[in-house]
């Protein structure tokens, strides 16, 4: 049979990655996909920037057009980032008929709906295993391997630069700034690192998730988003007193009210597996009714790594080449007409337990109108720590965990207990899970 000729767009991280595995492992890749794969041309934006990967053999450009008007070209891989070129190229690809691979989180997480839309009016397939947790076949196991379970929830370290710089700082006590600056090196950071740092791709990667999961529409709009650039290092020091570790986790709950879905810091029980997920690496814990907990554990970031991801949707691809297009696997995993709108819920009504960390006057009675407080609001304490006060100092901090309760109610309480005169500065909450 004739190759399969496919166009890249992007040849940075993933797009040299890419290449290079394509390259490496031309022979074994064809033995699997029945058919070889070759890049016939990619686009990048500087043409005399030296890459990563050997370019022999490929028309580099910088017109997206000389790939997407390219008859031969079947597959587009799109690897560019970001939301505006990118969705108008990926667009004009199916336009044209042809089957896109990305690895753009936010791409889908914003514009899958309309995406997937046109990608199945004209027949085509986009497939995106590498837009979340790189390199782990996440999108496979949920969609695929789980797709006989009702999934009840799931929960994720789901952003590799994030992961890496708490890891980082709390073993080797490094700054948050110089950590980040590394995981940019090393291209893990998103073109813009806020969005690593701040917890929206991992909300973006929580939308996709949250969508195959259960069967909904793709809506990055409805997700709490919280990021790690509040953790000091005192409350990792407390959290492992307490026996917890930090993690960044995207969390998708099903509840009799609705979908839960946040991503946000969270203490984790240390001897929890998810828990001593380090560096750039990522978990994702899924929660089936039939099959009970399953782990997915690798690199969730990084050049090859994210290209193995990327390499296993064009064997996909190739391999479906000649297949019925209503036969296919659906994009978001529950057919199109069968997705449903459950509602999300908002902040308020997430159930979940605290890590509360005040600082409080050093006076008789303090702990009582706390605890009283509290009380109010049915909120019970799991337990707590008391530090003297620094030498000096009328003040110390108090760390509290928490039984599960409402935001709600925790709202309100943090609220009445910062209102108090004995209580200086703001009442820090971590969300913790115990994710049994
Ligand atoms: P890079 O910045 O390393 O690469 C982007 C590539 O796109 C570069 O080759 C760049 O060209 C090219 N490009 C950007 N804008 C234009 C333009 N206007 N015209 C032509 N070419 C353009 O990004 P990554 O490889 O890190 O990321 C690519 C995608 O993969 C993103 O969506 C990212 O979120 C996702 N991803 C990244 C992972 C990672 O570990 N890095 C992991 C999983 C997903 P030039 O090289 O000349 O500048
Ligand atoms: N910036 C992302 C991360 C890349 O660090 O997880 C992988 O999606």
């Amino acid at each position: 049979m004739k190759p399969v000729k496919i166009g890249i767009l992007g040849l940075g991280t993933v797009g040299g990655g890419t290449v290079n595995v394509l390259k490496r492992n031309a022979k074994e890749i064809a033995r699997r996909a029945g058919r070889e794969i070759i890049v016939t041309r990619a686009l990048a934006r500087n043409l005399d920037r030296e890459r990563i990967c050997d370019t022999d053999g490929i028309a580099l450009t910088a017109d997206p057009f000389d790939i997407i008007n390219d008859p031969e070209i079947e597959v587009v891989l799109e690897l560019i980032g970001g939301e505006t070129l990118a969705k108008d190229l990926v667009l004009q690809a199916i336009e044209k008929g042809k089957h896109v691979v990305t690895a753009n989180k936010a791409l889908i997480a914003l514009h899958g709906n309309e995406i997937f839309r046109k990608a199945s009016e004209k027949g085509v397939m986009v497939l995106f295993e590498a837009a979340v947790a790189g390199g782990i076949p996440i999108i496979k196991a949920i969609r695929e391997g789980l797709s006989g379970n009702q999934i009840e929830w799931l929960a994720g370290i789901i952003n590799g630069t994030g992961n890496f710089i708490l890891t980082e700082m709390r073993d080797k006590g490094r700054d948050f700034g110089d950590v980040l600056a590394e995981a940019q090196a090393l291209g893990y950071a998103e073109a813009n690192p806020i969005f690593d740092v701040e917890g929206i791709d991992a909300a973006h990667k929580l939308t996709i998730l949250a969508s195959i999961a259960f069967g909904i529409p793709l809506q990055f709009d409805k997700i709490f988003t919280e990021g790690i650039s509040k953790i000091t290092r005192e409350d990792v020091e407390y959290a492992e007193q307490l026996g917890y570790r930090i993690k960044h986790l995207g969390i998708a709950r099903k509840t009799e009210k609705g979908i839960e879905l946040r991503v946000h810091p969270t203490l984790i029980p240390e001897r929890r597996l998810i828990a001593n997920v380090d560096g750039v690496m990522n978990a994702v814990l899924v929660k089936g009714d039939a099959v009970g907990p399953t782990l997915y554990y690798g690199a969730g970031a990084g050049a090859e790594a994210t290209a193995s991801a990327v390499v296993a949707d064009v064997v996909d691809v190739v391999r479906a080449l000649t297949s019925d297009p209503e036969n296919r696997v659906p994009h978001l995993a529950f057919q199109p007409e069968a997705i449903v709108d459950i509602p999300v819920l908002s902040d308020e009504d997430f159930r979940t337990a605290y890590y509360l960390r005040l600082t409080v006057e050093d006076k008789p009675g303090v702990l009582a109108d706390i605890t009283h407080i509290l009380a109010d609001h049915n909120i019970s304490i799991e337990a707590m720590i008391q530090k003297e006060p620094h030498e000096g100092e009328a003040v110390l901090p108090i760390i509290m965990l928490t039984q599960l309760t409402l935001e709600k109610e925790m709202n309100a309480a943090i609220s009445e207990i910062e209102a108090l005169s004995t209580v200086t500065g703001k009442v820090c909450r971590i969300r913790l899970e115990s994710l049994k």
